[in-house]
C-alpha cells in the first residue's frame, strides 16, 4: 500500500507523544536514543554524522521515501531485523500517513 497525504496535525501529536523521547526533528537538533530526524525525506539510511547506528540499520541502505517509511513504521523490526529502534509500530495506515505528512513538513 503506498502513502497518501494525511493529517499533520495529528501527525505532531502522533509524534509528539510516540517519537519525541528518542529522535529531534528541528534542524541541528540532537541526536537522541535515536538520530536527528531533520531532512528524513531523500536521505539514505544510516547516514546521520555522529550517530552510532546498528549494523543492519546502516547496511540496509535505503532511501527514506514517504513509501519506504510507510512500510518501516509498520512494523520497523521486520522492515530491517537487527534494528535497535525499540518501537512496535503504527498498524493503523492512518496513522502512518499522519505521522509521514509531519515529517515531511516538519523534517524539510
Ligand atoms: C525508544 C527509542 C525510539 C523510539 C520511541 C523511536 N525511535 Fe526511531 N530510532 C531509534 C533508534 C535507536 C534508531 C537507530 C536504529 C538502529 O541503528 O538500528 C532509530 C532509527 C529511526 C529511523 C531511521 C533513521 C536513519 O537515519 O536511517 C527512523 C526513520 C526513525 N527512527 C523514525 C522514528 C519515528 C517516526 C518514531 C515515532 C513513531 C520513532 N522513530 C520512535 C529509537 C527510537
Amino acid at each position: 500500500m503506498p502513502f497518501t497525504e494525511g493529517n499533520a496535525k495529528n501527525g505532531a501529536k502522533l509524534f509528539k507523544t510516540r517519537c519525541t523521547q528518542c529522535h529531534t526533528i528541528e534542524e541541528g537538533g540532537a541526536n537522541k536514543v535515536g538520530p536527528n530526524l531533520h531532512g528524513l525525506i531523500g536521505r539514505t539510511s544510516g547516514t546521520v554524522a555522529g550517530f552510532k547506528y546498528s549494523d543492519a540499520n546502516q547496511k540496509k541502505g535505503v532511501l527514506w521515501t514517504e513509501d519506504a517509511l510507510f512500510d518501516y513504521l509498520e512494523n520497523p523490526k521486520k522492515y530491517i531485523p537487527g534494528t535497535t529502534m525499540a518501537f512496535a509500530g503504527f498498524k493503523k495506515p492512518k496513522d502512518r500517513n499522519d505521522i509521514i505528512t509531519y515529517i515531511k513538513e516538519e523534517s524539510s
